[in-house]
């Protein structure tokens, strides 16, 4: 009778030596010589490999043949203490199954040591790989921290929509979402697409932020977070940018734009804490591999505050480094990737909460600041990252944002249900957006942001 499969992150455990158990996963290396063949195995629950040991007095050289790199086996035998370096325990094995086979000719993961662009053309192949098994492994963890992060401070997981009518961001790079025949529009009698045949009746995208509904939410339930997938159309092919991406968006109701600072830092360092403690195996690996200043990176955010000021103070600090940027600053102008980076990296060499920015680039729910030209912003900036986090205090007076809407000249009949919660009850509330991706990205040390996610979405390409 078969018995009961062991995952094999289970196995390192001295109490199991002796034991007769039972292990199945794929094959990552096979060596040995006549007498003795060893194989790696790997089953995806631990970076860790098992080694399993087949003596050739009990099995035939024909029987073993089949065992390559990739190949998949389930094995019984008998749980030892290893002779062998690198190693606690290893299999002594008594009986093998293959369940299938890996031909050496074409399995694309034959060798070690391919790059990670060759891997991403592998990318249904690519979790196969201790890079990658490590960077999803720690995507999980993290996901699970943030739901706990919530749930442990009563906020309420809120399911916003994923095809909108609204356009939260007022930023336009939207994915249409329609199943009128592109090839033979309707047409109005002014030459405009006739939404009305559509399967809504309007024109719909995918949404480019839960915030809107998430602020219903909130003004309803008090505290509540979003997380799901986003979709933005932007045309920008940067190692910090995906146009599927996973959002994170908090929205609490009293809360002002401290309270808001104060959450996103408990939140991020939360977070980068439950990865240290829960999975440094993965942690250390990519260390070693990619990043030799990954751990003390992480700890250090840990340690300290991070700083807060204004973006008007940023600008000039900026305008006084020595440093030749790119794109010159001035006051007005957004922020660079190469400007957030400086003031983490060079200025303050810490984590960095910037607020107030011009009210001209930012978005149109964010409460005004009473000079006229800031709004309550704040972006979180990180080292090797840049922006990670966006938000902002709202906007909760009806009269200002109404007049917002129209300064911008923002169809007003998208936006009546969002103007009520500014109608009925309204409360000063404040929240942000973390970029999930981002967030794993700063954990794992990973330079592209299509090393992080499974199946990148990115400007010509969405092959897997
Ligand atoms: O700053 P953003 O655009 O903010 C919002 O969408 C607000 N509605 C959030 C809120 O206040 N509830 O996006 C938030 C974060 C960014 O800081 C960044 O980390 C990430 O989302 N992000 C992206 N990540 C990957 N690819 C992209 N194209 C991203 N665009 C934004
Ligand atoms: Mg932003």
């Amino acid at each position: 009778m078969e018995i009961k499969r062991t995952k094999i992150v289970d196995i390192f455990n001295p109490e199991l030596v002796g034991e007769h158990v039972c292990v199945k996963g794929w094959v990552r290396t096979r060596r040995g010589n006549k007498h003795v063949q060893f194989v790696a195995l790997n089953d995806g629950s631990t970076i860790k490999n098992l080694q399993i040991v087949f003596d050739l007095q009990k099995f035939t050289e024909e029987q073993l043949r089949p065992i390559n790199t990739g190949s998949s086996l389930h094995v019984e035998g008998t749980l030892v203490a290893s002779q062998g370096k690198g190693q606690t325990v290893e299999i002594q094995a008594e009986t093998v199954e293959i369940y299938g086979t890996a031909d050496p000719e074409t399995y694309p993961l034959q060798k070690k040591g391919h790059t990670l662009e060759f891997l991403r053309e592998k990318a249904h192949l690519r979790m196969r790989t201790n890079t990658f098994g490590a960077v999803f492994r720690i995507r999980h963890h993290l996901a699970f921290a943030i739901h706990k992060f919530f749930n442990d401070r009563g906020f309420f997981y809120l399911h916003t929509p994923l095809i909108t009518a609204s356009d939260c961001e007022g930023a336009g790079d939207m994915f249409q979402v329609t199943t009128l025949n592109l090839g033979d529009l309707p047409k109005n009698e002014d030459g405009t697409t006739d939404y009305s045949q559509d399967f809504f009746g309007k024109s719909t995208s995918l949404t480019v932020s839960g915030q809107l509904e998430g602020e219903l939410g909130a003004t309803a339930l008090g505290a509540i977070y979003t997380f799901g997938p986003t979709f933005r159309a932007e045309n920008s092919n940067t190692p910090r940018h995906l146009a599927e991406f996973w959002m994170i968006e908090p929205e609490v109701a009293f809360n002002d734009i401290t309270d808001n600072m104060d959450l996103a830092e408990d939140f991020i360092k939360y977070c980068v804490k439950y990865a240290l403690d829960h999975c440094r195996d993965d942690i250390d690996f990519l260390c070693q591999m990619y990043d030799n200043s990954l751990i003390e990176r992480l700890e250090s955010v840990l340690r300290e505050p991070f700083v807060r000021l204004t973006y008007t103070e940023g600008i000039e600090i900026l305008s006084q480094a020595k440093k030749k940027f790119e794109f010159p600053v001035s006051w007005g102008v957004d922020l660079q990737s190469e400007h957030e980076r400086y003031l983490v990296e060079e200025h303050f060499r810490r984590p960095v909460i910037l607020t107030d920015y011009p009210r001209e680039i930012k978005a149109f729910y964010m409460k005004q600041n009473d000079d006229g030209r800031t709004v309550r912003a704040m972006d979180v900036l990180f080292p090797q990252i840049g922006e990670i986090i966006g938000g902002s205090e709202r906007e909760e007076n009806y009269d200002k944002l109404i007049a917002e809407i129209e300064r911008r000249k923002i169809p007003m009949k998208d936006m009546w249900w969002y103007l009520e919660t500014r109608r009925f009850g309204t409360v000063p509330h404040a929240g942000f957006g973390l970029g999930f991706e981002r967030l794993i990205l700063f954990v794992t040390g990973m330079a592209n942001i299509r090393d992080v996610i499974p199946f990148p979405r990115t400007p010509n390409n969405a092959e897997f």
